[in-house]
């Protein structure tokens, strides 16, 4: 066996068991072991209680594409570890093979799911101890998040554009200014927003200020920008000594779209596609949202998409034309997200 032997882990649609255990390996044995996975029938995508399972633990999946397991793949590999589809695979001379019996975790509720990982977790851990005898390998016990270093998610790491039916969504340029000003400057659109840039001047220096950028995506609709959208990422509250894990947790949401584009559910759209990118993109754990009680569009937005009202405030909110007026603020968790996406309710 090479130094850095490759394992390959193959089930019948390479879309569950076969992707946690790779995954569970690549996380214990980073370049330590090459790990492959495949299955006999590949199948759509990652099944979704195994991808939220393992979101738990701090794992993505968005990188998972199902591969068949065919006789190239086998050949390469040093050891082959089947899971409900020994029959299929092919066998060569010199090899290791092992037959992990597992229940196939379709169809089955996300407790369930949680246990086959833990399953799958001791018997990679055992498989690596074997391999590499010396490889560090963290305690028993779930694996979660909490035990990597959490870097801050940023918009600009993922894949762009994000495209829904109907619009398509990407990280705001420098170039973008003249666009937004177009409809920014309209006092139905500032109503009720944080800011009310004066000029052209003042929006371009704050619209184009790195920190800005970097956290405003803008909305096109054919070739023309309608609107813009915010993830504001932030910490969650924490007790301090926990501080360390509540760092870039959660995101601040906000939205706007040109007066002459709104009633189309193009706004709804595009922070459907939002909430995705973030529990899903940048795997935070609660997005919020706030806006002015007599904001009613804002707030029906959110209560579209699912986010649910969190706090109705007395008179807290200063507007700009002096009055103290009523605030309300929404917030959505990762997992209630994740349950409406699982029972398609993603609009009302
Ligand atoms: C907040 C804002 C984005 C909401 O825009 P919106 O057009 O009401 O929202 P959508 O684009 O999702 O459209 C929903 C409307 O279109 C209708 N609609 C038509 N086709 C639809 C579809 N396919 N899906 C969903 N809704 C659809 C809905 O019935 C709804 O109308 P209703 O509220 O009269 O029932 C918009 O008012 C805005 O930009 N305001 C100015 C900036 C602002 O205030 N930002 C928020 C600061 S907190």
């Amino acid at each position: 066996m090479s130094d850095t032997p490759t394992v390959l882990f193959a089930c019948i649609h390479n879309s569950g068991r076969s992707v946690a255990a790779q995954k569970l390996a690549q996380r214990y044995a980073g370049d330590r072991v090459r790990v492959l996975s495949a299955g006999s029938e590949p199948g759509s995508g990652v099944n979704p209680a195994v991808a939220e399972v393992l979101a738990e633990r701090g794992i993505g999946t968005d990188d998972h594409t199902p591969t068949l397991l065919d006789y190239d793949l086998v050949e390469g590999c040093d050891v082959v570890i089947t899971m409900g589809c020994g029959e299929t695979c092919p066998v060569f001379p010199g090899k290791r093979y092992e037959d992990w019996e597992l229940t196939d975790p379709k169809g089955q509720p996300i407790d369930v799911v949680r246990g086959i990982v833990d399953d799958i977790d001791a018997r990679v851990r055992t498989l690596l101890a074997e391999l590499i005898p010396d490889l560090p390998i963290p305690p028993e016990g779930r694996v979660t998040s909490a035990d990597q270093p959490r870097s801050e998610p940023r918009l600009s790491a993922l894949e762009w554009p994000v495209r829904t039916e109907r619009l398509v969504l990407r990280p705001a340029t420098p170039a973008d200014v003249s666009s937004t000003w177009e409809y920014r400057s309209l006092r139905e659109f500032s109503e009720w927003t944080t800011r009310s840039p004066a000029s052209l001047d003042e929006h371009t220096a704050h619209f184009t200020a790195p920190e800005s950028l970097a956290k405003t995506l803008v909305v096109e609709l054919g070739s023309r920008v309608i609107g813009d959208l915010m993830v504001s990422v932030q910490d969650g509250w924490a007790q301090t000594d926990v501080a360390d894990q509540a760092r870039g947790v959660q995101a601040e949401l906000g939205w706007g779209l040109d007066p002459e584009h709104t009633g189309h559910g193009y706004a709804t759209e595009a922070v459907q596609a939002m909430l995705r990118i973030c529990f899903d993109g940048l795997r935070l754990r609660r997005v919020t949202a706030s806006c002015f009680a007599d904001n009613v569009p804002s707030w029906r937005l959110m209560e579209r998409v699912g986010m649910r009202r969190e706090e109705y405030a007395v008179r807290d909110s200063l507007h700009r034309s002096g009055a103290w007026l009523d605030g309300m603020t929404y917030a959505l968790l990762a997992d209630e997200w994740r349950a409406r996406v699982a029972t398609n309710d993603t609009s009302r």
